[in-house]
Order: C-alpha cells, then structure tokens, then sequence
C-alpha cells in the first residue's frame, strides 16, 4: 500500500465538502476521526455504505469521534444522492460531511487507491487527533465493508490509547470484555497497573506471555 500509512500525519488538504470547506488539520483536531472514501456517487454499494454509517452516525458522536466521507463526484452530485442514501436505509442520517473529489485529486494523497485497478477504492483511515493514522482498511469496490468492525476496530484503538498502549485487544474482542497486557510490560509493571489482578495464561512453552485483565 503505497502512499501514508499508519504512524503518518494526514497532509493537510483544504477540501470541498456537503457542510463547508475546510483543511482538514481542522476538522481533526481535538477529536479523533473516521475518514472513508468510496468510488462514486448513484453506485449501489457505496449507497449501502454511506447509509449505514448514517444510522450508526449516533454510535460514534456517543464516543466523541467525528465521521468524514469522500466520494469521487461533485457537490451538488453528493447533495442529490444523499435522499436516495437516506431511503434506502431507513433510519439513516447522513449528519456527517462528504468530502468532493471529482477530478481524483485527491484521493492518492490519502491512499485511497486501489492499485490493482489503478482508481477508486473503499479506503478507511481511523484518525487520532494528532492528525497521524492510527488504522487503515483498503477494501476493492466490489466488496463493502463491515461497519460493526469499524466500530468495534475503533473501540479497540481507543481502548488502547486510554491505557497508553500497555494493553491490546485479543481476536474478535468486544467493549467490556477482558484486554491483554502487552508483551513490553513486565510482570512488575502489570501488577502496578492492574492492582485488581490478571491471570496468565498456562500454556504448553510456559512463556507467561499471555496475560489476560479485566479492565471493565
Ligand atoms: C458500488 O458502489 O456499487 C460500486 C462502485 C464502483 C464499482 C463497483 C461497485
């Protein structure tokens, strides 16, 4: 994946929006971010998507993260299609800004090119408030993404960053379920940071590597 990834600030574009125009440091900061491409606008798949996050729109101010799209078409195209987004998904509000990128100028500054195809793709950056990426999908045009593990993927980086990274989330991990301990804090540490106790994991090498709390 060619182009800014993760660890790396996100340039700072001025941009063309539904709501208004802004540079993006500025509609990043102090906040994290969702910021997702798609390939066009009136496109079956993409009308899916921006619905759904419609109607998970209250899931990510309630954790106090803001979306952002992009689609590879103008502004009064993207103001026209967002009735049919709406109906089609019932329930959805499309509250959030979509960014216009009708010349596709845009999107190789983000990364959120498919190079097989050498254009669009269904790219999602999760963006930490000091403007850098902390997470990517990159997904063709022909297969939608899931948007219970973009929550759930968000979930886990905030999760992490409250605890300074000192802890990861295991396979399939959900809010309130037990967290591991990273393998760069020492038992000594884990025991000051987890004074209500973790349980490690017996296994066959006897390594103590996996260590399991409970942080809820
Ligand atoms: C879609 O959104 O349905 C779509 C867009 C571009 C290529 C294929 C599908």
């Amino acid at each position: 994946m060619p182009g800014i990834t993760l660890g790396d600030t996100v340039p700072n574009l001025d941009v063309e929006t539904t709501h208004k125009n802004f540079k993006l440091h500025d509609y990043f900061a102090d906040s994290w971010t969702v910021l997702f491409s798609h390939p066009g606008d009136f496109t079956p798949v993409c009308t899916t998507e921006l619905g759904a996050m419609g109607k998970y729109a209250h899931e990510f101010e309630h954790r106090g993260v803001k979306l952002l799209g992009l689609s590879c078409d103008d502004i009064q195209s993207h103001k026209d299609w967002i009735p049919d987004i709406e109906a089609f998904t019932p329930g959805s509000k499309v509250t959030y800004p979509i960014i216009a990128d009708p010349n596709k100028e845009i999107i190789p500054q983000l990364n959120m090119i498919d190079p097989i195809e050498n254009g669009p793709s269904r790219a999602l950056h999760i963006v930490g408030p000091d403007c850098k990426i902390k997470l990517s999908f990159l997904y063709p045009s022909t297969t939608g993404r899931n948007m219970d593990e973009v929550l759930r993927a968000l979930d886990s980086l905030l999760m992490a960053a409250k605890h300074k990274n000192k802890i990861a989330t295991p396979v399939n991990w959900k809010p309130d379920e037990p967290v591991v301990i990273s393998p760069a804090v020492s038992d000594e540490e884990a025991k000051k940071l987890f004074p209500q106790g973790y349980k490690t994991a017996e296994l066959p090498s006897k390594k103590g590597y996996l260590r399991v709390a409970d942080v809820s």
